[in-house]
């Protein structure tokens, strides 16, 4: 049996509370990036809670208990009684990949200076975290609705942790099918490149406004 769950208010009404709820998402995140609390699967379904429990309470930080299909995309999430396992399956794999990551404090950018080789490498690990983890949560598609969004804040979680700075990926209608395509590349290919790249970008943009910002 699927649950039909319906939304309160007009739609006008709906958008601002979920743009509020967004705001309140991101402060929650850039507060956890800047805790000692661990990162774990729970923590992806706090960010959802905190965009639409003003809005939507009923699925707010809840698996779907629907099957979806995403709005021109080849991707069929799975069906909702697999949902639960996949997303245990996550945890497990999230636990594992931080393991590995093996930063312990976040990374300290110099922005007057050129990172060292070692930087570097670090910088590239913590953008490969933080697409995997965003590709993972679009793919499973936890949520009944979100679900973007969601997992742009929680690969922003990761950026922001290990030392780097959350970024905004354009999603406007000129930018939308770049970003959906880069995450069906990973679909079909497992190619993190484009999304890597789209991250990349996201952050230079970020260091940029900083530095012309301070130092004009
Ligand atoms: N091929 C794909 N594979 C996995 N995920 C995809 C694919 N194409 C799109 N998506 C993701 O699905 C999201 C749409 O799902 P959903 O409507 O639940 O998210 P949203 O947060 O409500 O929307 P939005 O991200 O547009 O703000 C897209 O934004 C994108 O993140
Ligand atoms: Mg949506």
């Amino acid at each position: 049996m699927t649950k039909t769950t319906k939304r309160p208010c007009s739609e006008e009404e709906l958008q601002k509370r979920e743009a509020i709820g967004v705001i309140r998402a991101s402060r929650f995140v850039r507060k956890y990036a800047q805790s000692h609390q661990d990162i774990n699967v729970k923590v992806v379904f706090k960010i959802h809670n905190e965009i639409f429990k003003d809005v939507w309470p009923e699925i707010a930080g809840g698996c779907r208990e629907e099957n979806l299909k995403i709005a021109n995309s080849k991707h069929l999430p799975p069906h909702y009684s697999k949902v639960s396992a996949l997303v245990n399956n996550f945890d497990n794999e999230l636990e594992q990949k931080l393991k590995e990551l093996n930063i312990s404090e976040g990374i300290i950018l110099d922005i007057n200076n050129s990172p060292d080789e070692k930087t570097i490498e670090e910088i590239e690990k913590i953008i490969r975290l933080s697409a995997w983890i965003h590709h993972k949560i679009t793919h499973i598609h936890p949520f009944r609705e979100g679900n973007g969004r969601t997992a742009r804040l929680a690969a922003n979680l990761i950026l922001e942790r290990y030392g780097l700075v959350g970024i905004s990926i354009k999603i406007e209608k000129e930018n939308k099918n770049q970003y959906c395509n880069a995450l069906a590349q990973i679909d079909i290919m497992e190619d993190y490149e484009p999304l890597v790249t789209l991250i990349s970008d996201g952050l230079i943009e970020r260091y940029h406004g900083v530095t012309m910002k301070y130092y004009g």
